[in-house]
């Protein structure tokens, strides 16, 4: 056995057949008669097993007995063609060793069709099931595609930090990190908290986005972006939050309002596109067992020029609809999840780019427009998910800038390095942040943002 190297399912199927090889994987099922024992071996290289063929001539039942299902298996023989129906070739064994068994009494994914619910619950486990498989073998291709249209691009990654002092979204949703006894913290003679004292002389957290010093470098680099975790604190226990996400924030000098959406639209495009081009088997699964529209709403979307249209509008398009919502709308108000599908769903039935957004209810440093009012956002909204970019033009004027924070009552001790860009050098520029899972929802077709990362953190919730 050991004079072969290990050939991975995904590579043996595309093989003629002929040689002996080698192949390890998890037991899914295991089946036959008297005569012949069947067992279907997956190894995570791909959705489809490869069929291993027993001959109870040559094996006793005895030896076969650690077989079953969630056991680990290496196994040599011929590759041979196979008579049976589903695949092209399987491996006629001739030796095979139980890497690892699995008691059946106790291996909790014996039978097929557990809940998405129930998997949940054996996080550690649920990699296991074809689900799962498929899911991360999409979030890693995705990952991939983004490197990859970045860097034909021009565009630089760069690595913003996970520990910040400041509050990037100025939501005030944040995570703090501190070395500091919180059963007893030093006070100041206000009975404040003395963070002079904590690890870093001040005040940290977890950031919440690396925009801020995403603008830094574009204002050097000229586009950048970053790729990375990102927390939010907030109590939000939908299936479209996570306390932990991944984001992918582009930021780009000299681009404006316009440019941001284009880059924006063509970013999500080719992402799904890449999608159908390389992990055709993948979707397809999802597409059967979960979401019978799956790859005809990606084909969609690709092909659909995106709706362009200011906040003012879309509220207007909302208030005439004759549609009861929970939340009710008004010009100000800001956009529930019921309205943006309701825009994206049932109105225009594709994705929209809603612009121009009332000033108070974005972030400090989007560009102010002239109007008073409103500011150069932009904001994406999907089938299905609703919110997938949030991005704008940034507010370039120093004294501009200066003021809306003032009017926000931020401090600006803790931003003044982002305010000097302002100073010194400033230019138009844009950017956007993609939600990673919020993109895998649309991508394949799963319902609540936990099934699409690996591990995922929300309130009450940090297992495995
Ligand atoms: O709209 P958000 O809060 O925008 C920003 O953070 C900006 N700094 C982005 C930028 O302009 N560079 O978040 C951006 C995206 C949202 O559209 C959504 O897709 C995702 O991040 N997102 C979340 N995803 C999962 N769980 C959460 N709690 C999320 N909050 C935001
Ligand atoms: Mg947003």
């Amino acid at each position: 056995m050991e004079s072969h190297k290990r050939v991975k399912v995904s590579e043996l199927l595309k093989r003629d057949p002929g040689a002996e090889v080698l192949a390890k994987g998890w037991v899914r099922t295991k089946r036959g008669n008297k005569n012949i024992c069947f067992v279907a071996l997956n190894d995570g290289s791909t959705v489809k097993n490869i069929q291993i063929v027993f001959d109870l001539s040559v094996f006793n039942e005895e030896s076969l007995k650690e077989v079953t299902t969630g056991a680990c298996i290496a196994v040599t023989g011929n590759l041979v063609a196979s008579v049976g129906s589903g695949q092209s070739v399987e491996i006629q064994a001739k030796e095979i060793k139980v890497l690892g068994s699995a008691d059946p009494d106790t291996y909790p994914l014996q039978k097929k069709g557990h809940s998405l619910e129930f998997l949940r619950e054996i996080g550690h486990l649920r990699p296991r099931t074809n689900t799962f498989g498929c899911v991360f073998r999409i979030r890693h291709s995705m990952a991939f595609a983004i490197h990859k249209f970045f860097n034909e691009k021009g565009f630089f990654y760069l690595h913003t930090p996970i520990i910040t002092a400041s509050d990037a979204e100025g939501a005030g949703a944040m995570f703090q990190v501190t070395t500091l006894d919180i059963s007893n913290p030093p006070r100041k003679e206000d009975g404040s908290i003395d963070y002079s004292q904590d690890f870093f002389g001040k005040s940290a957290n977890l950031t919440v986005s690396g925009q801020l010093e995403g603008e830094l470098a574009a204002l050097a680099l000229g586009d950048i972006y970053t790729f990375g975790p990102t927390f939010r604190a907030e109590n939000s226990n939908t299936p479209r939050h996570l306390s932990e996400f991944w984001m992918i924030e582009p930021e780009m000098a000299f681009y404006e309002i316009k440019d941001n959406m284009d880059l924006a639209e063509e970013f999500i495009k080719y992402l799904v596109q890449y999608a159908l081009d390389n992990c055709m088997d993948d979707l397809q699964f999802l597409n059967d067992m979960f979401d019978k529209e799956l790859i005809e709403r990606l084909k969609s979307v690709v092909s659909t020029e995106f709706v362009r249209l200011p906040y003012t509008q879309g509220v207007e398009i909302l208030m005439n609809s004759g549609q009861k919502f929970e939340y009710p709308v008004s010009w100000g108000t800001d956009l529930q999840s019921e309205h943006e599908r309701y825009l994206v769903e049932k109105h225009f039935m594709k994705p929209v780019i809603l612009t121009d957004y009332p000033k108070d209810i974005k972030a400090f440093y989007m560009k102010q427009n002239d109007d008073g009012k409103t500011v150069r956002a932009m904001d994406i909204l999907f089938p299905k998910i609703g919110e997938i970019i949030g991005g704008s033009q940034r507010e370039e004027s120093l004294e501009k800038l200066e003021r809306r924070i003032d009017e926000l009552k931020m401090e600006r001790e803790t931003l003044w390095w982002y305010v000097e860009t302002r100073k010194f050098g400033s230019a138009p520029h844009s950017g956007f942040g993609l939600g990673f899972e919020r993109l895998l929802l649309f991508v394949t077709g799963m319902a609540n943002i936990r099934d699409v990362i690996p591990f995922p953190r929300a309130p009450k919730n940090a297992e495995f």
